[in-house]
């Protein structure tokens, strides 16, 4: 049997969807830029502010902190003033954080300007993957979503190169600076892209939503897919977060906060955080070899992206995180082994290369990608804002915790046991997908809806 969103009609010369998806992909790039980026500047504003160790955590985690409190209060916006003026509002805030940062005279200064670095990071990071899901057909919507975090991969990996290439100079204003330029580029773009036509008819603007579609689809014939989308709103929008906790909703609400939180707990940023540390406990002794192998690490993490761009609209969702997960827990287990046995001393800085390479790139194309395309596609159109918000604040929060326990961790329980117990974490994350984690390959948004509440067809892809 053929998804009936096959019905969905996309010109195959509609290169302005690509051009929808390309744009807004920038907040993915700014979130990577700006999250990687601090590894390489703390050393210097380390030596200008005099920071202790206790002040370089609070520098590096108010990002964090400020993402939490962005992604707490950013559905709201998404929902009233839409996806597209959320956005924008974002691209201001990253650029007066990067100007703000690059200035800042002291460290009070700096600490404000990472929290609204932080906001702006912890609004894209939901809303881009919300508004590239709900402009893009069916069929390609998963590669299109994991556009942005291909983006994300992307700016990490510059941000690293741009930090070593900065790192002479001592240039760490310029490292934090430069980020205004991508915003800048997305504040300008998103003003000429259009609204999200799910988020126009949820407003009555149907009218305007057609318009949009026929553009971004390429052809004349969308009175379906409208159809569709007015049919799935059956109750009005959302004002509160009290809806999240209706029986109705419970499923998503499950699906996106699990995941959020395996997303961060099997720890991924100890890596992209730390990795020139883990390197240097390793054995790699030349701190350029670590930043080298880091930056090796990095790129894996792109090149897996483009694989999981390539597989997931084919193979779906469910076996990307089904086998990925498997290679995380692999790639962690074996990294602890490495650690436990000291017999391997000579070999251990290869061992541990080779674990973090087969866990980061397992990660790249399972939970990485597959976290933030399934909470896009999983919450009914008149929550979608509330409930990717929930999601996200709840990653960020995680993220928070590994950030800040990572290295008091390997003190109390040593190495082997921190990364044995992320791969722990991760056999959690396995059996949490194997039961609830739902396929949404092929599916319209207003399908998957259906299937979720009980009034669908039934999802021929179970
Ligand atoms: C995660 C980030 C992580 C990045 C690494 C994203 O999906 O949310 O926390 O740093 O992937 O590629």
């Amino acid at each position: 049997m053929q998804p009936e969103s096959s019905a969905i009609r996309v010109s195959k010369k509609s290169s302005f969807l690509y051009i929808v998806a390309g744009i807004s992909a920038l907040g993915g790039l700014l979130f990577g830029y700006d999250t990687g980026v601090i590894s390489g500047a703390l050393l210097f504003i380390k030596n200008d502010f005099h920071l202790t160790t206790f002040l370089q955590e609070i520098v590096v985690s108010f990002l964090l902190i400020g993402a939490v409190i962005g992604a707490t209060l950013g559905g709201i916006p998404a929902d009233r003033i839409g996806r597209r003026a959320t956005i924008i509002m974002s691209a201001i805030l990253f650029i007066v954080g990067a100007i703000g940062t690059a200035l800042a005279p002291n460290v009070a200064w700096l600490l404000v300007g990472r929290i609204v670095v932080g906001i702006a990071v912890g609004v894209a990071s939901f809303v881009t993957p919300l508004y590239i899901s709900e402009v893009s057909p069916p069929q390609i919507r998963g590669a299109l979503v994991s556009l942005n975090q291909l983006a994300i991969t992307v700016g990490i990996v510059v941000s690293y190169l741009v930090d070593y290439a900065l790192a002479g100079i001592e240039g760490w204003r310029w490292m934090l600076g430069l980020a205004a330029v991508p915003a800048a580029i997305l504040a300008v773009g998103m003003w000429f892209m259009p609204n999200s036509p799910r988020w126009l008819v949820s407003y009555n603007r149907t009218f305007q939503a057609r318009i949009v579609l026929q553009r971004i689809r390429g052809t004349e014939d969308v009175d379906q897919e409208i159809q569709d989308i007015h049919e799935s709103l059956v109750e009005k929008h959302s004002k509160n977060w009290s809806e999240l906790l209706n029986p109705s909703i419970r499923p998503a609400l499950i699906v996106g906060v699990g995941l959020a939180a395996f997303q961060q707990l099997t720890g991924i940023n100890t890596v992209i955080y730390y990795a020139p540390t883990i390197f240097q406990m390793a054995g790699f002794k030349s701190a350029g070899v670590s930043i080298l192998a880091t930056v090796g690490v990095g790129i894996v993490n792109v090149l897996m992206t483009l694989v999981a761009i390539w597989l997931i609209d084919r193979v779906g969702r469910r076996a990307l995180l089904l086998y990925g997960i498997i290679g995380m827990v692999i790639g962690l287990g074996t990294l602890g082994l490495a650690f436990q046995l000291s017999a391997l001393a000579g070999a251990l800085g290869w061992i541990a290369a080779g674990s973090l390479m087969l866990y980061i790139g397992s990660f790249a194309v399972s939970l990485g990608p597959v976290f933030w395309l399934l909470v896009s596609e999983i919450y009914p159109l008149r929550v979608r804002g509330l409930g990717m918000s929930a999601a996200s604040m709840v990653n960020w929060g995680t993220n928070l915790v590994v950030a800040l326990t990572f290295l008091t961790l390997i003190d109390i329980v040593g190495r082997p046991g921190t990364f044995w117990l992320y791969a722990f974490v991760g056999i959690g994350a396995w059996i949490f997908t194997y039961f609830v984690v739902p396929e949404t390959k092929g599916r319209t948004l207003e399908d998957i809806e259906a299937d979720f509440y009980g009034t669908g067809k039934p999802n021929p892809l179970n």
